[in-house]
């Protein structure tokens, strides 16, 4: 748990080493307080004090409250890492806390070597995310001060919701086929695979000039009308790399994942950015 005037961590630690003395209480500092090098060396060095902005937690003088005999360890942990986790706590599990509670949940990570298989941790949240709104709950605070880790979508989270299966036409099936399946699913290009690799698309654009000059070419094989395949991505590429592709005049692109092909057009990364 964090320590700030001490009361917290010295109060539960007299009492839960009273009754098991193995239980290791494990301090978290901040960058800017003098806790953890007074712990490890006995001095009070003022050249660790500094401004910091992390809330609630480390000091640049010895409360009477820190019973440094009980406390095992101290973890300092950067003010960037404890207001990214002060967030993440609220995203990844539902629960809004503040600041020092994401400075002790950084700080516990970064003791994960300390810890092994079945080992039992308990992280002591000090107070409630309604007083960091306009700090550590706000973007713009965020942005201002580096802390905002720009979250992106990639070619495979884009991909999520989409249903899974491609609609594809073989190049030795005929083009009636492909025109069938473009209308039944309402779209207008359609990639065309030969073993089990994109080898060309068909749009609706090249249909219709083949359609024109010569109707029964429904009977030819796809590959006759198909134009290039459409570029492969992978699921990790960036979506400035799906954009740049999109950008370019391409009605599409194509991601290959571990359970095969997947699609991505314009309105796909429309209707994720909100
Ligand atoms: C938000 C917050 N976190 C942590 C602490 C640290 O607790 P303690 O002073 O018991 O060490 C405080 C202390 O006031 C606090 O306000």
């Amino acid at each position: 748990m964090g320590v700030g005037t001490g009361g917290t961590i010295s109060g539960s630690a007299r009492y839960l080493k009273e009754k098991n003395p193995d239980i290791q209480v494990l301090g978290i500092d901040t960058y800017g307080s003098i806790f953890k090098k007074y712990k490890e060396t006995g001095e009070f060095d003022k050249n660790e004090i500094y401004p910091y902005i992390t809330e609630g937690i480390g000091e640049d003088f010895l409360p009477q409250c820190v019973d440094f005999s009980l406390i095992d360890h101290f973890e300092k942990v950067t003010d960037r890492d404890a207001a990214i986790w002060t967030r993440k706590i609220a995203r990844e599990e539902g629960i809004f806390v503040g600041n020092s509670a994401g400075a002790a949940m950084a700080g516990l990570v970064q003791m994960k070597d300390r810890f092994k298989e079945g080992d039992v941790v308990v992280v002591i949240f000090h107070d409630h995310g309604t007083r960091y709104l306009g700090k550590m709950f706000n973007d713009d605070w965020m942005r201002e001060r580096g802390f905002l880790v720009e979250e992106k979508p990639t070619a495979g989270d884009l991909l999520k919701g989409k249903s899974l299966s491609l609609v594809s036409v073989e190049a030795e099936e005929p083009v009636y086929l492909a025109i069938e399946r473009m209308r039944q699913h309402n779209i207008d290009q359609l990639p065309v695979f030969e073993d089990g690799k994109p080898v060309g698309t068909i749009t609706d654009a090249r249909l219709f000039d083949a359609i024109l000059e010569d109707a029964e070419v429904r009977h030819q094989k796809a590959r006759v009308v198909m134009g290039p395949a459409l570029p492969v991505l992978k699921p990790e590429d960036k979506l400035e790399v799906v954009a740049t592709r999109l950008g370019n005049g391409l009605p599409a692109v194509l991601v290959e994942q571990k359970n095969g092909f997947g699609i991505l057009t314009k309105q796909d990364i429309i209707g994720k950015l909100k």
